[in-house]
C-alpha cells in the first residue's frame, strides 16, 4: 500500500438513526448496521471496532484497535480491498450474513446463521455467536489477520521451522511500557520507513525500537521471513537487531540501543566535531567500509542497503561505527533479486545517478553513498547545502575541483586540530572520490576499498568525473529540508523517503 494522497479532513459519518448501533455498545444485534464514524466498544474498553485510515491515506478500512493504544490495529477485516473514495456500513442481516458494503459492492463478507449477533470481547476477539451463545464465526480464526496472545494458532507453530525460534518476539504491552507508550519524550528519529524509540526493558537493558510506518503492504508470514534473515545478519559494524514485535497491523523492530547517536550528530556540530580525531574518524571509515563489505559480499544474503548516509552510521560507547536501517528496504519491497527497481529509496546527495535517474540499483548505488560519506567525514561538511560564493558546486564538486588543482588537502575539517597523517589523509580523499565516480562500472567493490584504505603500499588509480558536481542537477536546487517527504517522479520513477538533508 502507497499512498500519496495528502491526507483529506473529509470525515462522513452518516448515522444510520432506526437501525443504527448504540453507542459504545460492545454488540451488533441482526437487522443492525455500523456505520462509518460509529464503533464497538468491548465490555472493558479495552478493544474497540470501527472504521479507520492508516497514516495519510484516505481509503477506510473496518478494523479493531485497542481503545487506549492508537493506532494500533489488531485486526483489519478488508485488508485487501479497501473502501476507495467512499464509505460503507457493517450490516448484519437477518438471514445471517455479516457484510461490509455499499449497496451491492461488498468489501468483505462472512456467512453465518439467522438471528446471530456480532460481539466485540476484551481479549481483541470479534465472535458471531447464535441465540445460545455457541460461536459461529471468530476473528481468531483468522490468524493472519490477527495476532494476539492466545490465539488459535501462534505464528512459530505455522511451519517468518526451528529457525522460526531463533528471533525473539516481543509482545506490544511489553514495547510500550519499555517506550514510556511511545512518548514523544522517547522518539530519538525519523526516516522513512517509521519512527525510533529509545525504550527501556524491564532488565534494564536499553533498546531502540523501530515502529515500521504501515504502508509496507507485507502480510506477517513474509515480515517475519524477512526479519529472520536479517537477524542472522551479525557484525561488529552492524547494529545488533534484537528482536522484533508483531500485532495487528503493528511492525517493530527492536535493535540494542547506541548511547552515542549517530555519525551526523558529532561530525556536523561546532563543538562535538573538535572530538573527533583523525583516528576516530578513520576508524570510522574503515569501520563503515568493513561492515559494507559484509552486506555486499561476505553475508549469506547479498545487502543493497540503498540509504547509507550520516544518520544511518551509530555510534557505540567506543565511538565504533555500526550501519542501522541495513535490509529494510527488502521489507518493503519484498524480494530484491531484480536490477531495475520501481520504487526508489534514498537520500539526495548520496543516492548514485544511476539508481536516482534510472532505478538501477547495485552494490555500485552503496559504493558511491559510501564515497560521499567519507568525503563528509573527512571535510565534516554536509554534501548538500554545501554552498560556495562562485559557483553551485556540492561538496563532491569542490573535492573534485581541489583533487584537479592539486590541493586535496584543502578539503580536511579545520576541526581536526591536531597534526594528522597526511598521505594517509589524501588516501581516504582519493578514495572517496574513486567511489563517488559518475560510471557504476568505474566504482571499486568494496573489498577493493578495504584493501586500499588499509594498505599504505596500495596503488589506488586516478579517480574520473564524480556523479554529482553541482545541486541544479537534481530537482532544480531545492535542496534544503522543504523537499521533506515530498514526492517526485523521474521517468515514471518514484522517489520516496527524501529526507534532503
Ligand atoms: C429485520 O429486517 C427484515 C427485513 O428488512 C424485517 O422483515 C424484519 O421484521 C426485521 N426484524 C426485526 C426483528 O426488526
Ligand atoms: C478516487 O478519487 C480520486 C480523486 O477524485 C481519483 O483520482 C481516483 O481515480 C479515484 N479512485 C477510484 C478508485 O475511483
Ligand atoms: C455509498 O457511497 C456513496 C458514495 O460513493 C455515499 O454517498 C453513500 O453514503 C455510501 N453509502 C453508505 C451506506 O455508506
Ligand atoms: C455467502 O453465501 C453466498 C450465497 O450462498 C455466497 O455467494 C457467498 O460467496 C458466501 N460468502 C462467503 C464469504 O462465504
Ligand atoms: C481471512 O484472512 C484472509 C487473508 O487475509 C482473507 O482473505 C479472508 O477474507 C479472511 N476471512 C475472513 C472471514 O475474515
Ligand atoms: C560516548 O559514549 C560514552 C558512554 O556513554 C561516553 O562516556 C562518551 O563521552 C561518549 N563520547 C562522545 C564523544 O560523546
Ligand atoms: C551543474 O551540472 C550540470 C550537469 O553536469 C551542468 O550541465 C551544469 O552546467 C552545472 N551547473 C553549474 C552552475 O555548474
Amino acid at each position: 500500500m502507497w499512498f500519496p494522497f495528502p491526507l483529506l479532513l473529509v470525515h462522513c459519518s452518516i448515522l444510520v438513526i432506526s437501525f443504527g448501533v448504540a453507542e459504545s455498545s460492545d454488540t451488533l444485534s441482526f437487522n443492525q448496521t455500523l456505520s462509518d464514524g460509529q464503533t464497538l466498544v468491548s465490555s472493558g474498553q479495552v478493544f474497540e471496532l470501527g472504521f479507520f485510515s492508516p497514516g495519510t491515506s484516505r481509503n477506510r478500512y473496518l478494523g479493531m484497535w485497542y481503545r487506549n493504544l492508537t493506532p494500533t490495529y489488531v485486526w483489519v477485516a478488508n485488508r485487501n480491498d479497501p473502501i476507495v473514495n467512499s464509505t460503507a456500513e457493517l450490516a448484519l442481516t437477518q438471514d445471517g450474513s455479516l457484510s461490509l458494503r455499499n449497496g451491492s459492492t461488498s468489501y468483505w463478507s462472512v456467512n453465518t446463521t439467522a438471528g446471530a449477533s456480532l460481539q466485540l470481547l476484551d481479549d481483541g476477539n470479534l465472535v458471531l455467536k447464535d441465540d445460545s451463545g455457541n460461536y459461529l464465526w471468530q476473528s481468531y480464526d483468522n490468524v493472519t489477520d490477527t495476532l494476539l496472545p492466545g490465539m488459535k494458532l501462534g505464528w512459530s507453530l505455522e511451519k517468518g521451522n526451528e529457525e522460526d525460534l531463533e528471533l525473539p518476539l516481543f509482545d506490544l504491552v511489553t514495547i510500550n511500557s519499555a517506550t514510556n507508550e511511545f512518548s514523544s519524550e522517547n522518539k530519538i528519529g525519523q526516516g522513512g520507513f517509521g519512527k525510533v524509540y529509545k525504550g527501556a526493558l524491564s532488565s534494564g537493558q536499553e533498546i531502540a525500537v523501530k515502529r515500521l510506518s504501515l504502508d509496507s503492504g507485507q502480510g506477517i508470514q513474509e515480515f517475519k521471513n524477512e526479519v529472520i534473515l536479517i537477524a542472522k545478519l551479525q557484525h561488529r559494524n552492524l547494529v545488533k537487531l534484537l528482536g522484533c514485535c508483531i500485532q495487528g497491523e503493528e511492525r517493530m523492530l527492536i535493535y540494542e540501543f547506541m548511547p552515542n547517536k549517530s555519525l551526523d550528530h558529532h561530525l556536523f556540530d561546532k563543538t562535538r566535531s573538535k572530538l573527533l580525531s583523525w583516528d576516530k574518524r578513520f576508524n570510522i571509515i574503515m569501520g563503515i567500509a568493513r561492515g559494507l563489505l559484509y552486506l555486499h559480499q561476505d553475508s549469506r544474503l547479498r545487502i543493497i542497503h540503498r540509504d547509507l548516509k550520516p544518520s544511518n552510521i551509530l555510534l557505540d560507547s567506543q565511538m565504533n561505527p555500526k550501519i542501522s536501517d541495513f535490509g529494510i528496504a527488502r521489507i518493503f519491497q519484498g524480494e530484491q533479486t531484480g536490477e531495475i527497481t520501481k520504487r526508489v529509496f534514498g537520500t539526495y546527495g548520496y543516492i548514485a545517478p544511476e539508481y536516482a535517474l534510472r532505478g538501477h540499483i547495485s552494490v555500485k548505488s552503496d559504493v558511491f553513498s559510501f564515497g560521499v560519506l567519507v568525503l563528509e567525514i573527512v571535510s565534516g561538511k554536509k554534501i548538500m547545502g554545501f554552498s560556495q560564493p562562485d559557483n553551485d558546486l556540492n561538496l563532491l564538486g569542490y573535492a573534485w575541483k581541489l583533487w584537479n588543482e592539486g590541493n586535496p588537502l584543502e578539503l580536511v575539517d579545520e576541526a581536526i586540530g591536531e597534526p594528522f597523517p597526511l598521505k594517509e589523509v589524501v588516501r581516504c580523499i582519493q578514495v572517496g572520490l574513486l567511489c563517488a565516480q559518475l560510471r557504476a562500472e568505474d566504482r571499486p567493490m568494496m573489498s577493493t576499498v578495504v584493501l586500499m584504505l588499509g594498505n599504505e603500499n596500495f596503488e589506488v588509480p586516478q579517480p574520473k568525473e564524480p556523479g554529482f558536481k553541482n545541486e541544479s542537477m537534481f530537482i532544480g536546487s531545492d535542496s534544503s529540508s522543504s523537499a521533506n517527504n515530498n514526492l517526485h517522479t523521474f521517468n515514471e520513477i518514484t522517489i520516496t523517503n527524501l529526507d534532503g538533508r
